[in-house]
């Protein structure tokens, strides 16, 4: 299975890791000091606004119960929307895209219950990252840092995090070796900025 390439004039960069390792932190500051190099950035994340991704939200929360499968599912139809409404669209325009999440949440999320090759089939049209890095945190500091928020979303177990974080280590080794992805992993531990530098560093790089 090949993932299509990036053929566009804008890069696609995407942050990874378990709940509360800063994804969306680090989304906001690396877009930030890029544009201050001058370069033209896009924020966005995944699950979506879009209609499948609202039922998603719904199921996270609580409101709503879903199967792995569902859930499974319905990231998959998100991102091809996401992807065809607003990623494709702002690469297109030469715009680096900083997303926050990616397939790689999806096959590490419902890969702890579900074969990952399905779940890689139902992504296996969406474009492969120009570099993606993967904020490793241990579970324990991801739920010290969430233990200041009200609401558990629906993965937020310290035990399932534990595994959900072995199984992108898992996702993450297998693109490297198969599919010649370009990953990253930073300690998500360290100082907000540190980190920030870590991933500016990497991606001007590519820019
Ligand atoms: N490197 C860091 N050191 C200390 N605290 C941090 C660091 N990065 C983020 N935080 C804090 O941890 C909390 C969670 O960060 P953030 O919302 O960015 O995580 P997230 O990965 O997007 O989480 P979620 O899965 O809920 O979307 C926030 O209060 C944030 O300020
Ligand atoms: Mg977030």
């Amino acid at each position: 299975m090949a993932f299509p390439r990036n053929t566009y004039d804008g890069k696609l960069i995407v942050i990874e890791g378990i709940d509360g390792a800063g994804l969306s932190t680090q989304t906001a500051a690396v877009k930030e000091a890029l544009e201050h190099e001058g370069y033209k950035v896009c924020k966005t994340k995944e699950p979506t606004d879009g209609p499948a991704g609202a039922v998603i939200r719904l199921a996270l929360t609580h409101r709503i119960s879903l199967t792995a499968h569902s859930f499974a599912l319905l990231f998959a139809a998100d991102r091809m929307d996401h992807l065809h409404n607003e990623v494709v669209p702002e690469l297109e325009k030469g715009t680096t895209v900083i997303c926050d999440r990616y397939f790689f949440s999806n096959m590490a999320y419902q890969g702890t219950e579900l074969d990952r090759a399905w779940i890689k089939e139902l992504n296996r049209d969406c474009l492969l990252p120009d570099a993606t890095f993967f904020l490793d945190v241990d579970p324990f500091v991801s739920e010290d840092r969430r233990s200041v928020r009200h609401r558990t979303e629906y993965f937020e177990k310290r035990e399932t995090l534990a595994r959900i974080r072995k199984e992108f280590i898992d996702v993450f080794e297998e693109f490297e070796t198969r599919h010649d992805a370009r990953i990253r992993t930073i300690r998500g531990d360290k100082a907000i900025m540190d980190v920030t530098r870590e991933i500016v560093n990497d991606v001007s790089q590519l820019l």
